[in-house]
């Protein structure tokens, strides 16, 4: 018989701490083995006695307690987690985990366990936005602590806004894929280029374009956390580098031709997701431009065709993937470049639709593979359609296996 999964379930003190017992339930209905870890304000919101009731197994609230019959210290609940859960999380666990402070048992079990850890936040708006909280969050996304985004809707404050816990079913749902997580593209090594590029036109002024580095980033997070070796290579976003992930900032073009052609033998996939200028500034002016009464002409260059060049020197077992961003004749123009760049599939995204694009958190987009397979997709979240991509790159690979 499959050994049962142990999920230790971390419980702070906010209203919501009343729908972790629904988790808890259902985690065991999912033939999860799951031990709760409250604090003291949890406590005032809900009995320990009703997570002991649901879970079967002796509730941690004290750090003091005697230990019980039940095996349980607050090292060996941190080393038998296969996940570690807190849900609810408020602002205050956040912080302490993010700063290390371990002064009760659940930051000291939390701070000793080596299983990945899933946060939950949910507390009024305000909070949940305070640039400390917010940057309490990505230090600790950083390093690879994992968040379940709170919903938007009216909170128990009466106040309309973010910071809402998803319901019980959504955080089952991630918890039980988080358990059943599989480092399928473990043996990969993927390149990804995101975001844009600068071409400088004198020492304060560039040409540029609206990418914000979203969806490479998405991949590079997504195959990292399947257990890829991912090499981003990055014009400059404002993003965070996703954990687990090399980065190599560029900021031309150029630059961003010579570190990928550095590595690209390197790699069995590569993911060309970064908007590149096709132009830059034929002579890059040594002092500020002064205005003059005249109009001001720049005469730009060709930049080299990364793509095109990776395709040509293309070994047969890699993978190569492009990105087209279109205005008009998605898939005409698409098939050219699969073509002209000896691609594998091209993600080809029109422009004029909304939800697509650059600055959007969602993509709609066209698949289109080299055998002229076309694929339709609906509008989905950038992670959503980075886990399609790498799918497909998977599956490409296998072949060329086989
Ligand atoms: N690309 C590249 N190097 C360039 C230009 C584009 O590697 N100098 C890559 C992009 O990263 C993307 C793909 O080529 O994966 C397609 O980019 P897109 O701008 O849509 O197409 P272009 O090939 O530049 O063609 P056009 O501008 O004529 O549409």
């Amino acid at each position: 018989m499959e050994q049962r999964k142990n999920v230790v379930i971390g419980v702070t003190g906010g209203i919501a701490a009343y729908k972790a017992l629904d988790i808890v339930s259902k985690l065991k209905k999912a033939s999860v083995n799951v031990h709760v870890i409250m604090t003291q304000s949890a406590q005032k919101f809900v009995q320990p006695l009703s997570f002991q009731s649901l879970s079967q197994n002796y509730v941690v609230a004290d750090m003091f307690d005697e230990p019980k019959t039940w095996e349980i210290e607050h090292i060996s609940l941190a080393q038998k987690a296969d996940l570690f859960v807190i849900v609810p999380a408020t602002a205050n666990i956040i912080g302490k985990i993010a700063n290390g402070i371990a002064d009760d048992m659940l930051t000291t079990t939390v701070m000793a366990t080596k299983a990945p850890v899933l946060i939950a936040p949910a507390m009024n708006t305000n909070m949940y936005q305070n640039p400390i909280v917010q940057e309490n969050i990505r230090k600790l996304e950083q390093m690879g602590y994992r968040f379940i985004e709170p919903d938007t809707g009216q909170l128990a404050c009466g106040d309309v806004g973010v910071g809402k816990l998803p319901p019980p079913e959504k955080i089952v749902e991630e918890i039980l894929q988080q358990l059943d997580r599989k480092l399928d593209l473990k043996d990969k090594k993927i390149i990804v280029t995101a975001g844009p590029t600068r071409e400088p036109i004198d020492p304060v002024r560039y040409i540029t374009n609206h990418s914000s580095g979203k969806m490479g980033y998405a991949i590079a997070e997504k195959a990292a956390y399947r257990g890829a070796e991912v090499l981003l290579i990055s014009g400059p976003t404002t993003l965070p580098s996703p954990y687990g992930v090399q980065r190599i900032d560029v900021n031309t073009t150029m630059e961003m031709y010579e570190a990928v052609m550095e590595k690209a033998k390197w790699a069995n996939i590569i993911i060309k997701a970064a908007a590149v200028a096709d132009f830059r500034p034929a002579v890059v002016a040594e002092n500020k431009i002064k205005k003059a009464d005249a109009d001001l002409i720049i005469p730009l260059t060709r930049n080299p065709d990364i793509l095109k060049e990776l395709g040509n020197r293309k070994a047969p077992n890699t993978i190569l993937i492009g990105f087209a961003a279109e205005t008009q004749d998605l898939i005409e123009n698409a098939k050219k470049k699969i073509q002209n760049k000896n691609l594998d599939f091209i993600v080809a995204n029109d422009l004029t639709k909304e939800g697509a694009g650059f600055q959007s958190d969602t993509n709609i987009v066209t698949i289109i593979d080299k055998k002229g397979h076309i694929e339709h997709l609906s509008k989905m979240s950038k992670g959503e359609l980075a886990e399609v991509i790498l799918d497909k790159a998977k599956q490409l690979s296998m072949e060329g296996v086989e």
